[in-house]
């Protein structure tokens, strides 16, 4: 059972550490630390040391993941809904990507800010990833993060067309940094950070009066292909196509934000390829790394050569495009498209939507393996998930659907354990 942590420091050990550290050697306090250290567990820390985003953290002990399954500290096995929110696509710990870490270790690790020596993981990476995206996508730049790959995109944007005028969304999320809060689509989780960028414009999603808006001051627009934290919304495909049609009229850059839609999620290797549009800038990140840190924008080598040159250095990062990084990500891309995982993702979504069904489930949106489960409201949604998580099935909410219970497993998940959590989910539902 999972039970949340209160955190206590027990006063008569602050009390001895206080009284001792003016008088006791240095080995005499190291063990009295030791011995405070030992006798708090490991959740008591995590509240005191790393930092919280959250007054109420999940704070599951993890101390194994494999697949679709993650370990607690009580060794109890937990079917994983979520895969780290999409990052876990071929399944945690894929044979595959745990050599492929293990090789290049045994090789070099950090050995030069990105961009300057050629390294075969990144550049046998960026070259498996252009001969699966669409010619105009040909180049990679490798960064750390989703976040840090839309910050290098509204760069390129700006750089590219010498406008300043972004255009984004209301229910987007694009990440934490100023910039892409900037984007973000939602004027609580902003407001509280501005000043923000100027030159942002939000508009509707999937709205076709929005069109007019983008004009010769538009950079780009900024897109995800489909929204995922408003609860999964696709958009039509006739608006996806409009959008890139007046996009290529305006001389405005499309940046598609495949940072969860990417790498088979949705059925299809990329999310755009439901559309039949091709983006001027694809953004990826979470799964890229195979469960190592990474994201990436990728555009055509010429718009890209722009960064290189007045100023040189337009984009810079000492970790980006990590070797180890790099390394793992291709052996998940390679387990990816091998494996077929993709291929699955459609049946897979199909099995969930028939057992889902229960008079306190309202409705099921999904693409592909990316489903939220709607409740009447957070309070119920909040019940259903702690509930679950008890009973050995881990999910989570939207961060603008606060009342859908979030489904993203890694693609490999089987179908007895899609029968397995949703029996769970339903069981939950009755309390
Ligand atoms: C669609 C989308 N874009 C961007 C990001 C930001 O990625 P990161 O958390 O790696 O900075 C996320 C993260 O959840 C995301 O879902």
């Amino acid at each position: 059972m999972i039970t949340k942590p209160s955190f206590t420091i027990h006063h008569s050990e602050h009390l001895l550490f206080q009284s001792s550290a003016g008088c006791c050697p240095i080995h005499v306090l190291s063990s009295i630390v030791l011995h405070i250290f030992a006798s708090m567990n490991l959740r008591q820390l995590f509240l005191q040391h790393v930092a919280q985003t959250s007054t109420a953290p999940l704070a599951i002990e993890i101390v194994k993941a494999e697949g679709c399954t993650l370990w607690d500290g009580a060794g109890q096995p937990h079917i994983d809904l979520i895969g780290g929110i999409s990052v876990a696509n071929v399944g945690h710990r894929h044979p595959r990507v745990v050599k492929a870490i293990h090789d290049q270790l045994d090789a070099y690790m950090h050995v030069m800010v990105y961009g300057e020596f050629v390294q075969s993981p990144q550049v046998r990476y960026a070259q498996k990833l252009a001969a699966n995206l669409p010619t105009s996508l040909n180049s990679v730049y490798f960064t750390n993060s989703g976040a840090e790959a839309v910050e290098g995109a509204m760069k390129l944007a700006k750089r590219v067309t010498g406008r300043t005028e972004i255009i984004a969304f209301d229910f987007s999320y694009h990440g934490s940094t100023q910039g892409a809060l900037s984007i973000l689509g939602d004027e609580y989780w902003r407001n509280a950070y501005r000043p923000l960028l100027p030159g942002i414009h939000h508009c509707t999603y999937n709205d076709f009066e929005m069109l007019d808006l983008i004009g010769p001051h538009t950079a780009c627009v900024i897109a995800e292909t489909v929204q995922a934290e408003g609860g999964i919304r696709p958009p039509s495909k006739e608006w996806l196509q409009a959008l890139r049609q007046r996009c290529t009229e305006t001389g405005t850059l499309l940046v598609l934000d495949e940072i969860q839609a990417g790498f088979g999620r949705t059925g299809k290797l990329w999310g755009f390829q439901h559309f039949e549009v091709v983006p001027d800038v694809l953004l990826l990140g979470k799964a890229l790394g195979g469960g190592m840190p990474m994201g990436a924008f990728v555009a055509k080598r010429d718009l890209m050569m722009q960064l290189a040159d007045n100023p040189v250095l337009g984009h810079i990062t000492t970790f980006g495009g990590h070797p180890v990084c790099c390394a793992a990500g291709l052996a998940a891309f390679e387990a990816l498209l091998e494996e077929n995982m993709a291929a699955e993702v459609a049946a897979k979504e199909q099995l969930f939507r028939s057992l889902l069904v229960h008079p306190r489930i309202n409705q099921v949106t999904s693409f592909g393996l990316w489903m939220a489960v709607w409740f009447d409201d957070f309070a119920t949604n909040k019940s259903i998930i702690d509930a679950c998580i008890e009973k050995g099935v881990v999910t989570d909410w939207f961060l603008f659907a606060s009342n859908c219970l979030r489904i993203s497993p890694p693609l490999t998940i089987s179908e007895a354990e899609i029968r397995k959590a949703c029996a769970v989910i339903l069981e939950c539902c009755e309390k």
